[in-house]
């Protein structure tokens, strides 16, 4: 309803105005006060969580189990500050991953589906699951005929292994058809994310999958139902559904809507799909489900009737649980829940709900809501009769609830000097050739651009710093130090709408956000220094900004953007140049994953013409670009 609302007055208005904005000459981008001189090392993290609980710490002494689930192994527990250290486990678990050509109809709706892009041929792609301390390595097979791809390990920190993050024109060249490539990366962190392919729209036609690493929680739980990804759907490919969002956007229009929402894959449609449906509840138990929001424009809101959540993790960071009916989630975030089984409700079949979230607009969304069922043992084989809870009517996301489990803080003292400002808003790079203003989304007005035949991690290898001024490169040259960002929706902005905002190579601490426009005066004394939530996806509130920071502790190229993914494919990016000496380049593996890439696209049938890291081809029959 909202966004109608704002469709209707201020994006209709927006055809009508010029917009003359340049893109800053300079590639190099530095906060007001130019270039840091006066670097702030990275404060020394306080190493436990007796601060962040009353709970019982873990030791060596104690093994994980149903009551014990702070607890690991050999020392290590929910309190290790997993940035500093984790265990090796000298154990590879290894998966082969073949991106095929497919169809799918995940709700069975009366189209007979649609085409696809799949890992292994299935929707969700297979789970990745390994312990705490185990090296991942993925050998992933391009089978596509047409087209590139590469994966990316979200939330994975990649310490110092940035050319196994996945992203094509940054940290790679994109995989040709035909050929493979292995990942290799350790599990340094532990809980919930998901992979999924950056190249352009891909993932939106079901290139995605979920990824467990088991260790200890912050909460106790008797069972783990594993993943349990909730998304948007749309019939159309998402190579098509860009074109037209695209489209939409060069006349003041909203994204065209989803079509529906899939639930652990599934959802009913028309007759056909079915319900997703988790069986056998028994009363007295608890429950861990990991909820991954794997949406392409949407945020969602899950709740589960009659049972409260207990939420223990912001994506890979366990957190001080604490209890909720209903849970919000944007696009890339994850949340781990436990649920109790009680008695009362033995023998009984429950509604799990999945609301599209209307106070977040993006699309010109409507009110879809879809269910999928819990039941107890012994439960009739009927479907649910129970009531929702109330549901919230805002689009907060609750900062004052993220409580990291692992105390660490952030420097406050350098925040006035090496703070950086980025303002997030469309905007128009310039005329293209048939003189039409093209409006993208621009981070402070540029809108990224990767050049997947020549990514930054080449430029890095050669130590050529001539970057196109389109890569919106900012540079952290030194390690050790805090950089601090100010994402701002600028208050006369035409689109006021939120952005789920993701850094690759890091969790940030997300020091506040705010609605309206920061105040360097004054919104910096309402900023939290001491243990603030860390995650790796924010909401970036909708005319509104939210304060980040992470400490430069490892070197390489890595994106930051906005999740939704027609955002990102109309530029939403910058890239943090981190260390660059010290980045560990590519080996003959990778360099050759970049020759055959350069041999395939000069013959390659779909030219890339947008920003080469969400989305597609088309626009309107015109390079997006030129
Ligand atoms: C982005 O633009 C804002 C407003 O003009 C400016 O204050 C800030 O320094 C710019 N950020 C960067 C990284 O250049
Ligand atoms: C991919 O599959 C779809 C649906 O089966 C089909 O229409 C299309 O031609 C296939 N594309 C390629 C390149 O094989
Ligand atoms: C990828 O393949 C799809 C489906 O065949 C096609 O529509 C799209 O244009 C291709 N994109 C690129 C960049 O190859
Ligand atoms: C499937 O999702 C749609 C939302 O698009 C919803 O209207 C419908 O009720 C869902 N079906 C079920 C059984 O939840
Ligand atoms: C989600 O779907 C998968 C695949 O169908 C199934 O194995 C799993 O049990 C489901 N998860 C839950 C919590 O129902
Ligand atoms: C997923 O994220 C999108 C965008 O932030 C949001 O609109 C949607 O409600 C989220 N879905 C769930 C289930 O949280
Ligand atoms: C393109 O637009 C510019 C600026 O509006 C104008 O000066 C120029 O004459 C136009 N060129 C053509 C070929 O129409
Ligand atoms: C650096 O990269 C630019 C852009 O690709 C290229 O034009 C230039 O020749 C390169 N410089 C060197 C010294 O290789």
């Amino acid at each position: 309803m909202h966004f109608n609302l704002v469709a209707g007055s201020c994006l209709a208005a927006l055809a009508s105005i010029s917009l003359a904005e340049k893109i800053p000459a300079n590639h190099i981008l530095w906060g007001p006060g130019g270039p840091p001189t006066t670097l702030v090392p990275r404060q020394a993290a306080t190493s436990t969580s007796a601060a962040a609980s009353s709970t019982k710490v873990a030791d060596a002494a104690c093994t994980n189990g149903p009551f014990t689930r702070t607890c690991w192994s050999n020392g290590y527990s929910a309190a290790t500050d997993f940035d500093a250290k984790w265990p090796t486990t000298g154990k590879t678990v290894s998966y082969n991953l073949e991106l095929v050509n497919g169809t799918c109809n995940p709700d069975g709706s009366a189209n007979g589906g649609r085409p696809c892009q799949l890992f292994n041929g299935q929707y969700p792609g297979p789970t990745i699951t390994a312990n705490w301390g185990d090296t991942i390595s993925v050998t992933l097979t391009n089978k596509l005929a047409t087209n590139g791809t590469g994966i990316h390990w979200h939330g994975i920190r990649m310490l110092n292994t940035v050319s196994q993050d996945g992203v094509p024109g940054i940290t790679e060249c994109p995989l040709a058809p035909g050929e493979s490539k292995t990942y290799t990366f350790k599990a340094t962190q532990f809980g919930t994310t998901w992979y999924h392919s950056h190249f352009s729209a891909q993932y939106g036609d079901g290139a995605n999958g979920a990824i467990v690493i088991n260790g200890p929680a912050s909460s106790n739980y008797d069972y783990d139902l594993g993943p349990f990804p909730v998304s948007d759907w749309y019939y159309g490919t998402s190579w098509a559904i860009g074109v037209q969002s695209h489209n939409n956007l060069q006349r003041g229009a909203a994204p065209p809507p989803a079509d529906t929402i899939l639930i652990n894959g599934t959802n009913v449609s028309g007759g056909g799909g079915k319900y997703s449906k988790t069986t056998g509840l028994i009363p007295g138990k608890k429950y861990r489900l990991r909820l991954i929001n794997t949406s392409i424009d949407n945020t969602l809101r899950v709740s589960l009737d009659g049972h409260p959540f207990t939420v223990m993790t912001s994506d890979l960071v366990p957190i001080k649980p604490w209890t909720t009916n209903w849970i919000l989630i944007a696009i890339g975030q994850r949340y781990d829940v436990v649920f109790t089984a009680t008695k009362e409700n033995a023998k009984g079949n429950f509604w799990l709900r999945v609301n599209f979230a209307t106070q977040c607009p993006s699309s010109g969304q409507l009110n879809p809501k879809a269910q999928g069922i819990f039941s107890y043992q012994d439960a009739p084989d009927s479907n649910p009769t129970s009531t929702a809870y109330d549901e919230p009517t805002d689009c907060n996301e609750p900062l004052s609830n993220l409580v990291p489990w692992v105390k660490n803080s952030v420097d406050s003292t350098a925040f006035n000097n090496q703070v950086g400002s980025l303002s997030v808003d469309i905007s128009s790079p310039g005329l293209n050739t048939n003189n039409q203003s093209i409006i993208v989304w621009g981070v402070n007005l540029s809108a990224i651009d990767v050049v997947w035949e020549k990514p930054t991690m080449q430029y890095v290898k050669e130590k050529n710093t001539s970057y196109p001024s389109t890569f919106n490169l900012i540079e952290i040259p030194k390690e050790n130090t805090w950089s601090y960002w100010i994402i701002q929706e600028p208050s006369n902005t035409r689109v006021p709408i939120p952005h789920p905002i993701h850094l690759h190579g890091h969790d940030f601490y997300v020091l506040g956000n705010g609605a309206g426009v920061f105040d360097k005066s004054t919104s910096p004394s309402t900023l939290k220094y001491d243990n603030p939530p860390r995650r790796d996806t924010a909401i970036l509130p909708g005319g509104g900004w939210v304060a980040l920071a992470f400490p430069a502790d490892n070197p390489g190229a890595w994106l930051m953007h906005c999740h939704i993914a027609w955002h990102v494919s109309d530029g939403l990016a910058v890239q943090f140049l981190e260390a660059k000496e010290k980045i560990p380049l590519g080996d003959s593996a990778w360099d050759n994953t970049c020759s055959q890439w350069n041999t395939f696209s000069k013959t390659m049938p779909f030219p890339k013409s947008d920003s080469g890291l969400k989305m597609l081809k088309g626009r309107d029959g015109n390079s997006f670009y030129d």
